[in-house]
């Protein structure tokens, strides 16, 4: 019988899902399920799945993240974000498991001044934000052994994430015009996997005191914090350095110049003081973070 923990994990061909099965490798029995093995979506394949898996742990990295097509698409990311979180926590409970999920910064309205603690009042601005804090509210009230991660601006050196973005339009143009008015903190979805592995391996051997009682929301998100031009500026100047790219020029513009469908918080930052009191954990600085994953990129063959 094996003596590593049987780990779960949801949204597993995702930017974290993947970090996660990187980070849980060889010190866990791994179960990644993607979409084709695990719709979210259905119930009746949740409950199947853990009972089959019957995990000690649950990390539920899988989530409907189209911001934008949320807003018409709202059965479907309730379902998903709000409704499928609630199920997994019924199912941990019933498997005496622990279920880790992510949520996010867009349940905050973004209009406080300093950094979001985790008990402030939440406010979504967009139906994916409300629909994640469906999910965080349903695994509140089953009441098992749970964490959720709040964490922001998630990107990896694969996936659909701003940098990869930004990389693709500065060889494509001189010069591109980014939103100068929201500020948050990016946030790799290595560091948050190293984060959650070494967390969920430090509740099992008990280091953090009684499980039970550390069960509730944290913020994770690296440090620092810079606005979506900043953050702009700092990938092609890191970008010149590391992959030899040209260095477009970046001009600041206000939200109201660039209209999306869902509406984004001005200030997403959160603070991470509970995440380090608790858990003494911190995330890398996002600069280290992102040369990290620039390095990651440049290891691969570009078209
Ligand atoms: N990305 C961000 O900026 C950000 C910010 C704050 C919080 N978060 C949270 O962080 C977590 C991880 O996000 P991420 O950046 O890794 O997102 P991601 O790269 O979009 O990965 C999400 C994964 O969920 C899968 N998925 C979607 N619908 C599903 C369904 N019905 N059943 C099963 N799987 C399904 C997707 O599969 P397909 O590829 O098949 O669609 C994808 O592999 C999520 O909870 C997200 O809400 C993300």
């Amino acid at each position: 019988m094996s003596i590593w923990p049987r780990v779960l994990i949801t949204g597993a061909d995702g930017q974290v899902g993947r970090a996660l099965l990187t980070s849980f490798a060889g010190s866990a029995e791994v179960i990644g399920c993607n979409r084709a093995s695990l719709d979210l979506a259905n119930a009746d394949q949740i409950r199947k799945k853990v009972r089959a898996v019957a995990p000690d742990i649950i990390v539920n990295a899988g989530a409907y993240t189209a911001v934008d097509h949320a807003e018409s698409e709202r059965d479907l990311s309730f379902a998903i974000n709000g409704r499928a979180p609630g199920i997994l926590a019924e199912e941990a409970q019933r498997a005496s498991a622990l279920l880790i999920h992510y949520s996010t910064d867009y349940v905050f309205n973004g209009s406080k001044k300093g950094p979001w603690v985790e008990d402030d009042a939440t406010d979504p601005l967009s139906v994916y934000g409300a629909s994640k804090l469906a999910g965080e509210e349903a695994i509140r009230n089953v009441g098992g052994r749970h964490l959720i991660f709040r964490t922001s601006w998630v990107y990896a050196p694969e996936g659909k994430n701003f940098v990869l973005t930004m990389l693709r339009l500065g060889r494509e143009r001189d010069s591109l015009n980014v939103v100068d008015d929201q500020v948050g903190a990016p946030t790799t979805a290595g560091e948050l996997a190293r984060a959650t592995h070494a967390i969920a391996t430090g509740i099992l051997e008990k280091k953090f005191g009684a499980d039970r009682t550390l069960s509730g929301v944290y913020h994770m998100t690296c440090s620092g914090s810079v606005s979506w031009c900043g953050f702009a500026r700092a990938i092609f100047k890191r970008a010149h350095k590391l992959l030899g790219d040209k260095t477009p020029k970046v001009n600041p513009i206000a939200t109201s110049d660039y209209p999306t469908l869902a509406k984004r918080p001005h200030n997403s930052v959160l603070s991470n003081d509970k995440l380090q009191r608790t858990f003494n954990m911190r995330l890398a600085p996002w600069q280290s973070a992102l040369d990290e994953v620039l390095a990651a990129i440049a290891a691969y063959p570009r078209p």
